[in-house]
């Protein structure tokens, strides 16, 4: 029977929630910072040019980008919509700092970002003073009227850092405290970095965070780590192979967002996390990973939130561990870039593997029988690339609809893909 054998150092691009944030609250400083290693891709590319619309001097994105901030309440209305293409990230964010400064901006994007839910943003935005608009539902087009906010105290219904980041952002440039509490901790790299330019920022045991204002931001000089999210892919293609092992260094590996290191270890993978440090307030570290005979899972509804963005690649992997894999309490993927459970249980379904879906996740039964069609991604870069590794299992013969999808968080995954499997 083939077999597949993996080899190589794959450099995976910077994480896209630290490279979202570090162009923001940079556009907010006071001064010029540096962001290297950000991210170049199609969502990060989105909030670059919200921001310039927004007023700020910011060069295309590459390896090292310089931003010149004007101040933590400092940007000026747009004379255009905001187009944010595909990203939930920047309209969300971008929307909770428009709502602390005194003009409005109305957001709009591709037809995935159109048909996400905005009202849990809208609704702790417009407690605090801000005014929303929807030209139907609580979709894109938003409009956002921004001006003098107060405190709030909001208890969330989701783990969300995007809706956490909103409220955070907005209480910053309106100088006024702000606490969330959300069901369980969600990702935290908007506190991170807030606390590492001087802010302060608290989180307890039990997830509320507080922030208390700071009149201004200090200009910062920040490398973006490797983005767990893109390792993930190569992990779950080492776990699937049957010999040789992969590196990856550099990779954001803050325990709110190893959710998918920690399952694909207890699914039976030999995964080794070396050469841990601390850089500009997050913990990276390089990750080897390697074959082993694979186990099905049940994932701990606690474990979502930090493997929320993998859960897609898990099922995928699922196909080939031994037993039942089921994950649920994941109801948020129903809302992402694409409905992830119905897309990826229909996909595998078509491919002849055996899966089926929940309101809240799916379960995935594992077997070695050859999976082969088409897969329709939908435009969701996270399906493209899950199944673009599932695809490398000797046997398999699955083609993608529309590999090009991945330009929204990986420009280059099809050719790194190659060179670790080739
Ligand atoms: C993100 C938070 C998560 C995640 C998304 C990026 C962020 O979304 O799925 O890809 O950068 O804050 P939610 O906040 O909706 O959980």
């Amino acid at each position: 029977m083939a077999s597949l054998t993996v080899a190589g150092t794959v450099q995976v691009p910077g994480d896209k929630s630290i490279s979202h944030r570090a162009l923001i609250l940079a556009a907010l400083a006071d001064g010029e910072s540096v962001i290297r290693d950000v991210l170049v891709a199609d969502d990060t590319a989105s909030t670059a040019y919200a921001l310039r619309a927004l007023g700020i001097d910011a060069p295309p994105l590459g390896p090292e980008v310089l931003i010149q901030g004007t101040g933590v309440r400092g940007l000026r209305a747009p004379g255009a919509n905001l187009d944010c293409g595909n990203s939930g990230t920047s309209v969300r964010l971008l929307a909770g700092v428009i709502a602390g400064h005194p003009f409005s901006a109305t957001f709009v994007g591709d037809e995935s970002l159109r048909r996400r839910p905005m009202r849990r943003i809208a609704e702790p935005l417009s407690a605090m003073g801000a005014r929303f608009s929807f030209a139907a539902g609580d979709g894109l087009p938003m409009t956002v009227q921004g001006g003098d906010l107060r405190h709030i105290a909001w208890t969330s219904e989701v783990s969300s850092a995007q809706v956490k980041s909103a409220i955070l952002l907005a209480g910053l440039v309106a100088g006024v405290p702000v606490s969330v509490r959300e069901p369980r901790p969600s990702r935290d790299h908007t506190e991170r970095m807030l606390r590492s330019l001087g802010v302060t920022v608290t989180s307890s045991r039990d997830a509320v965070t507080k922030l208390t204002p700071a009149a201004r931001l200090e200009p910062f000089d920040l490398t973006v780590p490797g983005d767990p999210s893109s390792a993930a892919f190569f992990l779950a293609l080492a776990a699937l192979s049957s010999s040789g092992s992969i590196t990856l260094p550099g990779v954001c590996v803050d325990t709110l967002r190893a959710g998918f290191v920690r399952a694909i270890r207890h699914m039976g993978a030999i995964v080794k996390v070396s050469d841990t440090r601390q850089a500009t307030g997050e913990e990276q570290g390089t990750i080897t990973v390697a074959p082993g005979a694979l186990r099905a899972i049940h994932v701990r509804e606690s474990e979502i939130p930090a493997m929320i963005d993998e859960l897609p690649l898990l099922a995928c992997v699922a196909t080939r561990a031994e037993g039942e894999t089921v994950v649920r309490g994941a109801a948020e993927l129903r809302v992402k870039e694409s409905d992830r459970i119905a897309s990826v249980v229909d996909n595998l379904r078509a491919l002849g593997a055996d899966a089926e879906a929940f309101e809240d996740g799916f379960a995935v039964r594992g077997s070695d029988k050859p999976l082969r069609g088409t897969v329709r991604t939908g435009g969701d870069h996270r399906i493209a690339m899950s199944f673009g590794v599932l695809g490398c299992v000797p046997g398999n013969e699955i083609r993608i609809d529309d590999r090009d999808c991945v330009a929204v968080s990986y420009p280059g995954f099809w050719q790194d893909l190659r060179k670790v499997t080739s």
